[in-house]
């Protein structure tokens, strides 16, 4: 059975919107792990716009999972990493006017570099996983520069509206996770996954964990309003 890793850098979205203290991604990640969460997943962006350097520090000491670090391959990042470690960091592309990651990492235009990271990461005991575009090259190069398992970027399937679309670009996933597995490649796969589209998954056993943010994120801030709302008015009734 595949293993769900949760994304909770909406919950600091949503924390930091208002510069506030909460809601708190670690108290988040805790209901997360409790719910059977296999693992926390953060990205720590460049700019900082939600998970800070301080939840990360925080998460490392309290996620009794895996604590799984999104970032970009740059040297002050990788400070970061070999100094909290989290169990995995999957680097991914980053652009500042971007809403959310869009598109894989090529690894074939910069190999050499992130290579480099890759090595330096490992060894300093992190796990590395590379967030890439379900292209048959990319792949290849992910096993060449030895990285331990790669992210399928599923955003493509998930934003896909028409059947023959949505065909097509499950069909590339399929690919990429079969050769990836042959190549003994850790398999994840995420980006955009809901309710829905996490349905069309069923019997691709290569895959062997999802990670899922937004979606989840969503549905919690709708499906906790009930509750929330009858706390506040129980509360006020007793003015
Ligand atoms: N995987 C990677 C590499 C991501 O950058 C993101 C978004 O932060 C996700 C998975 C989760 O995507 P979503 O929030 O759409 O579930």
């Amino acid at each position: 059975m595949a293993q769900l890793a949760v994304n909770v850098d909406h919950i600091a979205t949503l924390r930091q919107a208002r510069g506030a203290k909460y809601p708190d991604p670690v108290t988040a990640a805790m209901a997360a792990e409790t719910a059977g969460a296999d693992g926390i997943v953060v990205h720590l962006r460049e700019d900082r716009r939600h998970i800070q350097e301080r939840d990360v520090r925080i998460l490392r000491e309290m996620v009794q999972t895996k604590l799984i670090l999104e970032m970009v391959s740059t040297p002050e990042m990788l400070g970061i990493a070999l100094d909290i470690k989290p169990n995995i960091v999957t680097l991914v592309p980053e652009k500042r006017a971007e809403l959310t990651t869009e598109g894989g990492l090529d690894i074939i235009t910069h190999f050499n570099s992130i290579k480099e990271s890759v090595k330096h990461l490992q060894n300093g005991g992190i796990k590395v996983s590379i967030f890439i575009d379900p292209h048959l090259e990319q792949i290849k190069h992910a096993h060449k520069m030895g990285a331990d398992m790669i992210e399928i970027h599923t955003g493509a399937f998930c934003d896909a509206i028409t059947d023959i679309e949505q065909d097509k670009e499950f069909a590339r996933i399929v690919d990429a996770a079969k050769i990836a597995s042959k190549l003994k490649l850790g398999v994840n796969a995420g980006h955009g996954l809901g309710y829905h589209s996490i349905k069309r998954f069923k019997g691709l056993n290569e895959i062997d964990e999802f990670s899922i943010g937004h979606s989840i994120v969503a549905r919690a801030t709708i499906s906790g309003m009930e509750q929330a709302v009858r706390d506040m008015l129980a509360l006020i009734k007793a003015l």
